[in-house]
């Protein structure tokens, strides 16, 4: 019964493969470059979450003082992290009242704990290179991998503005060909009329930002490297510990097979 219920499973997985093939349309995220081992990015990673998020956001779950934990001092975390009078065992509250950013943004802004968990860190790394300017938007801003956001865009200082760029295509095969030609973030969209949009972001030279377009991927691969330190900050010790058992086994094994060949030494 079981068998056939995974068959069944399986089967389904299939077709909705196929089904999202045929239809063709689809993101391509960029993969997100971040290390979880880096303490020094995930150092990074947390001051420029504390700069530049926690005025509309929270990370509830976190206390300050557990960012001892990627190397830093009660001293450093006091100094550099903290704002305000918040005392280092207290968790990352919003600085902003929940009524005053529902009214200011129509909704409120997430409570980013467990974030990366949800959203993955591809999905994070994207959707901070993917900011545009559109000026149907209430905020101004609009967003490729989460189209019709509505939070501004909080880092436009440091990578300048984006503007969207829009190709349209006749046939399908035509648009993935075009997409596949595009380096990094793309997304493919049927349009009305049998037409297919194939769509990126550029930067404005207009507008531009505080950092070139390499530092900022910098800043972002940081920020996203510490909020999936954030959704899960047990996960860096597992990994080390994982690597002391498995030298553990190792240096085991060659003791244990040492003393197998010895046993049967004089049986063979
Ligand atoms: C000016 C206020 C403001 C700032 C600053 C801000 N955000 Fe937001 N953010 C919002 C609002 C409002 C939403 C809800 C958008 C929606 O649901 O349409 C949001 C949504 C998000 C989402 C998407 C949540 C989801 O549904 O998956 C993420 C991720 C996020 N913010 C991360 C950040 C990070 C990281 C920073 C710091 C670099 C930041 N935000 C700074 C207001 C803000």
């Amino acid at each position: 019964m079981k068998k056939i219920a995974s068959l069944g499973a399986a089967l389904l997985f299939a077709f909705a493969g196929a089904a999202m093939a045929a239809g063709g349309a689809g993101l391509r995220l960029e993969p997100a470059p971040v290390h979880r081992l880096d303490v020094e990015s995930l150092q990074r990673g947390a001051r420029n979450f504390v700069n530049y998020c926690l005025n509309c956001h929270s990370a509830k779950f976190m206390r300050y003082e557990r960012l001892t934990d990627i190397g830093l001092t009660a001293d450093q975390i006091r100094d550099n992290l903290m704002f305000g009078t918040d005392k280092i065992g207290s968790t990352m509250t919003v600085a902003m009242p929940a009524e005053l950013a529902k009214s200011a943004f129509g909704v409120m802004p997430p409570d980013l704990s467990v974030q990366a968990r949800v959203r993955g860190s591809d999905w994070l790394y994207n959707y901070f290179l993917s900011f545009y300017r559109d000026d149907q938007s209430v905020t101004g801003w609009n967003n490729l991998v989460f189209p019709n956001v509505g939070m501004p865009h909080a880092l436009w200082e440091l990578s300048g503005a984006h503007r969207l760029v829009t190709t349209e295509f006749d046939d399908h095969e035509k648009a993935t060909a075009a997409a596949i030609a595009i380096k990094g973030l793309v997304r493919v969209d049927p349009a009305p009329g049998g037409k297919w949009l194939v769509r990126t972001v550029a930067a404005d030279p207009a507008a531009p930002g505080t950092m070139t377009q390499v530092q900022y991927e910098a800043f972002v691969a940081d920020l996203v490297n510490f909020m999936d330190y954030l959704a899960e900050p047990v996960r860096n010790k597992r990994i080390s510990l994982g690597i002391v058992v498995l030298l553990y086994l190792g240096v085991l094994f060659a003791f244990v097979y040492a003393l197998k060949r010895s046993y049967w030494k004089d049986v063979h």
